[in-house]
C-alpha cells in the first residue's frame, strides 16, 4: 500500500519561491525572513487530466480574432496622460509607487478633480488621512469637485461597498498598505493582506470595468513594500521619482500593458499642489549673461525624452595627500575614470587638485552619454576657459580616450537646436584631445 506522505511546504511571500524546507533567505529574490510555511501538501501528485474542450472554445488562428482595441480616456493630467500611454483604460488597475512624501497623494488629488470635473464621477479612499484632512488639502490646491467622493476606509469590504455604493467611473485607493481584509490574519501592510487588497481590488475592476489606481509605498532600497507579486497582478506600473529638496518629481512608467514604458511624466511641487511641466528643459540651466568656466551643456534621455542639462565643475588646488572627488548628480566612480583619462589621454595634472562635480537643479545623469559633457566641464574649470555659449556636447568616452557617439544621437541634437545650441561636440570629433581643442579652442 502506498502510504501518503505529509510534507509541509515553504513559500517565499515576496516573490513565490518555494522550497521543501525552511530557509533563512529566498534563494531567488535574495529577501531575508520572508519564507514561511503554506500548509501541509501531500507527498503524492494528482495527474491532471486533458478535459474535453467545446469547438466553439477551440484556440483559434491569431489572425482570425478580431481586434479588442483598448480605448483610453485622458485623465486631463497632459503629463500623466503620456505616462499611461494615453489615459485611463475601462478596468486598467494602476499602481502608483513612490516614497512617502514625494507627491503621490496630491499628484493623485489632482488627476481625481480633473477627471470629477470631466462628468467621470470619482471615488477617492484614504486610508492615510482623514476626508477633513483630504478636503483641506483639495481646497489648497484647487481641487474641489462636484463629482468627487472622499471616504476614509482601513477595511476592505467598506471599500468594496463604497464602491457599490458610490458607482464610480474612477476609484482611487490611498494607499494600499492602509487596507486591511477582516479575513486574514495579520495588520495592513503585510504581503498577505496587500496581496489580499489588491486581488480584491482588481477583480472588481476588471467586473465592472472601472479604471483603478492604486498607491503603493516603497520601501528603503525602492522596490514596492509587500509582495513582488503584486507588481505582476496589476496593468500599470508607475513610479514616482524625486528628491525631497527639490520641485522636481518625475512619473516614469515600469510596466505598461496599454502602452510604451520608456515615457516619463515631468511635475514640479508649488506652494499650490503640483503643476505640470511640459518643457523641463529650461529647468536644468544656470545661464548667467556672462560666461563662465567649468560649465558644460549636455543633454540626456529619460525615457523618450531629451532634457537639456548642466555639468559644472570646480577644480582647486589640494592640501591633503588624497585629492577629494565630490559629485552631485553623476555618479562618483564614472567621474574617477573620466579624469583618468583626462589626465593620461589630454595631458590635464589633476591629481593634485580636488575636483568637485555638480549637475543643475538637482537631475541626475546616470548615462555615459554624459561622459563628454564632465570631462569638457572639468578641462574648462583646469583652464579657467569658458566652453562656446552655444556649444552642447554628449558623447561616452572610452579608456582608450576616445568618444563614441550614442543612442538618440538625432533627438538629442533636435532638443539642442531648439534651445539654441548649434555646435555639438559629438558629430564633430572622433576623439577627446579634439574634443577639448574644440570646446576650449586649445
Ligand atoms: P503627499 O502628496 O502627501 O506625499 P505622499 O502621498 O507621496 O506621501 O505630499 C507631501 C509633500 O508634498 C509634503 O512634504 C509637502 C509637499 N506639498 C507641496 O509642496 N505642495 C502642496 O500643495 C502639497 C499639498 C504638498
Ligand atoms: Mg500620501
Amino acid at each position: 500500500m502506498a502510504t501518503a506522505k505529509t510534507k509541509s511546504s515553504y513559500a517565499c511571500t515576496e516573490c513565490g519561491w518555494s522550497a521543501v524546507k525552511w530557509v533563512g533567505r529566498c534563494g531567488e529574490c535574495q529577501s531575508w525572513g520572508t519564507v514561511q510555511e503554506v500548509g501541509a501538501q501531500t507527498g503524492l501528485v494528482k495527474k491532471a487530466r486533458p478535459t474535453v474542450i467545446l469547438e466553439s472554445a477551440k484556440a483559434r488562428s491569431i489572425a482570425d480574432i478580431p481586434a479588442g482595441g483598448v480605448a483610453s480616456t485622458p485623465t486631463g493630467v497632459a503629463e500623466f496622460d503620456r505616462v499611461l500611454g494615453g489615459g485611463l483604460v475601462a478596468g486598467a488597475v494602476i499602481l502608483l509607487s513612490g516614497e512617502p512624501g514625494v507627491g503621490k497623494s496630491t499628484l493623485l488629488l489632482e488627476v481625481a478633480a480633473k477627471v470629477a470635473r470631466s462628468g467621470t464621477r470619482v471615488l477617492y479612499v484614504s486610508g492615510e488621512e482623514s476626508v477633513g484632512q483630504v478636503r483641506l488639502r483639495a481646497e489648497r490646491t484647487g481641487a474641489i469637485a462636484e463629482q468627487l467622493f472622499l471616504a476614509t476606509e482601513n477595511d476592505l469590504s467598506s471599500v468594496l461597498g463604497q464602491i457599490e455604493a458610490v458607482e464610480p467611473g474612477l476609484v482611487l485607493v490611498d494607499s494600499v498598505q492602509t487596507i486591511a481584509s477582516a479575513d486574514m490574519d495579520g495588520a495592513a501592510g503585510m504581503p498577505s493582506q496587500i496581496r489580499e487588497v489588491a486581488s480584491a481590488l482588481i477583480s472588481v475592476a476588471k467586473e465592472r470595468g472601472i479604471p483603478t489606481v492604486l498607491v503603493g509605498h516603497v520601501t528603503k532600497d525602492g522596490s514596492i513594500a509587500g509582495p513582488r507579486v503584486l507588481e505582476h497582478l496589476v496593468d500599470v506600473v508607475c513610479q514616482f521619482e524625486g528628491d525631497r529638496q527639490t520641485a522636481l518629481r518625475f512619473v516614469r512608467s515600469l510596466k505598461n500593458r496599454f502602452g510604451p514604458t520608456d515615457e516619463i511624466g515631468c511635475f514640479e511641487m508649488t506652494s499650490d499642489g503640483i503643476a505640470e511641466v511640459p518643457d523641463p528643459s529650461g529647468l536644468f540651466l544656470s545661464r548667467g549673461s556672462l560666461p563662465i568656466s567649468g560649465t558644460c551643456v549636455t543633454v540626456t534621455m529619460e525615457g523618450k525624452r531629451p532634457l537639456i542639462a548642466e555639468v559644472q565643475a570646480l577644480v582647486v588646488k589640494s592640501g591633503a595627500p588624497q585629492p577629494r572627488r565630490v559629485t552631485n548628480g553623476v555618479d562618483t566612480s564614472r567621474v574617477n575614470m573620466i579624469l583618468a583619462v583626462l589626465e593620461r589621454r589630454a595631458g590635464l595634472k589633476l591629481s593634485d587638485y580636488d575636483v568637485f562635480v555638480s549637475t543643475v537643479g538637482g537631475v541626475k545623469l546616470t548615462e555615459p552619454a554624459a561622459d563628454l559633457a564632465i570631462a569638457l566641464a572639468v578641462a574648462s574649470a583646469v583652464q579657467d576657459k569658458p566652453i562656446a555659449h552655444n556649444l552642447v556636447a554628449f558623447g561616452e568616452i572610452s579608456l582608450a580616450g576616445e568618444v563614441r557617439s550614442v543612442s538618440s544621437s538625432r533627438q538629442r541634437a533636435t532638443e539642442a537646436s531648439r534651445l539654441g545650441f548649434i555646435r555639438n561636440v559629438d558629430t564633430e570629433v572622433g576623439d577627446l584631445r579634439a574634443a577639448l581643442a574644440l570646446g576650449l579652442n586649445w
